[in-house]
């Protein structure tokens, strides 16, 4: 088989605070391969924006990446130099966030921006460029292209700029996107439109995704797997049909709980009780134990290790330690990693 296009072993970031030392990723690892689309899903505060970052090396001080391996096209991001990153970034890897007025430049035209993506990646130059340009943003939905790249990201809606950003994110043809919360801004109406579009980059371009987002409602319609984290650790992982379905671990059920089941009216809507821990003073045992519904006496204990159940499925949780064949992955033991 084949290996696959991203594989994140074992990651460790931290952040030295005032207050001492935040794991706010610990032992991730996750897997996407080509074509592929993985949800990673989890409350604020997870460490799902700082697992995307480590993954593009966009870690800045106070915070540093401590251990682990990014294997892109099997090769680890991680022992790449800052010039190969650069030509990485933007490049095979795109990256769009909820706020794309912190990505684009404000004193820049949107054709501006998006020639110089391709010139830098060295897609396209001068007229060829421009064109490029032209059809970039049809392909993104925006009527009258043309006219569209003069305006400056200020002059454009909220939709419009988040479709400016995936045209210039998909411009250098990545063989992956990462979304962080694409569509968080958006009201309910341009998030779908946004979602349909990411959807239909992935067919057409055959892009593989990495889909950040805090609502598991969106994530049943443009996925293939999904990870969920809580407290700096992947706790679930599975198809998302299954997840969705039969989900394991009691976040992940506590998160479906959180959004209206489609054709279910008859499903209460109830938010999980308490919040996610305070990441420099982490319960010992389960993090999620504090606010867990069927918490055992063991589970304070120790940091439950990742079950492997099979079938792609994952979940790090004590109820399956009986029903389940063998531990699995990085840091199987759930052993905390060291700052
Ligand atoms: N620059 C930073 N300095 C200190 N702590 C940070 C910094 N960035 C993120 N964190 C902390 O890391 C944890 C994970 O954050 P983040 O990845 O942004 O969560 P999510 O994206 O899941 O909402 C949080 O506890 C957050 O406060
Ligand atoms: S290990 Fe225990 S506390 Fe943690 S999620 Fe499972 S049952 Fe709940
Ligand atoms: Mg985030």
């Amino acid at each position: 088989m084949a290996a696959p296009l991203l594989e994140v072993r074992d990651l460790n970031t931290c952040f030295s605070t005032y207050r001492g030392q935040l794991r706010a990723v610990d032992g991730v690892g996750l897997t996407i391969e080509r074509g592929e689309t993985l949800a990673l899903v989890g409350e604020s505060g997870c460490g799902k924006s700082v697992t995307a970052l480590s993954i593009m090396r966009l870690i800045r001080r106070p915070g540093r990446i401590v251990r682990g391996e990014v294997l892109f096209a099997g090769e680890d991001l991680l022992r790449k130099s800052g010039g190969e990153m650069r030509r990485i970034r933007g490049g095979r890897i795109a990256m769009v966030f909820q706020d794309p007025l912190s990505t684009l430049n404000p004193t820049f035209s949107v054709e501006n921006q998006i020639v110089e993506s391709l010139r830098i990646h060295r897609v396209a130059r001068g007229k060829e460029a421009r064109e490029r340009s032209v059809q970039l943003l049809e392909a993104m939905g925006i009527p009258a292209a043309r006219e569209r790249l003069r305006s400056y990201p200020h002059e454009l809606s909220g939709g419009m700029r988040q479709r400016v950003m995936l045209a210039i994110a998909v411009s250098c043809e990545p063989e992956l996107l990462i979304a962080d919360e694409p569509t968080t801004a958006l009201d309910v109406t341009l998030q779908a439109q946004i979602l349909d579009l990411l959807g239909q980059i992935k067919e057409e371009r055959g892009l593989a995704t990495l889909l950040i987002t805090h609502d598991l409602g969106i994530v049943s319609q443009f996925s293939d797997r999904a990870a969920v984290m809580y407290a700096g650790q992947v706790v679930e992982e599975a198809p998302v049909a299954e997840l969705m379905e039969d989900p394991l671990h009691p976040y992940t059920a506590g998160l479906l709980r959180c959004v209206p089941r489609l054709g279910r009216p008859d499903v209460p809507i109830r938010p999980i009780e308490g919040s996610v821990p305070d990441m420099i003073a982490l319960p010992p045992g389960c993090r999620f134990a504090p606010r867990c519904p069927e918490v055992m006496e063991h589970c304070r204990e120790a940091v439950p290790p990742l079950y492997d159940r099979g079938g792609r499925r994952m979940v790090r949780c004590y109820i399956y330690r009986q029903r389940s064949f063998r531990q699995s992955g990085a840091n199987p033991t759930g052993r905390p990693g060291a700052c």
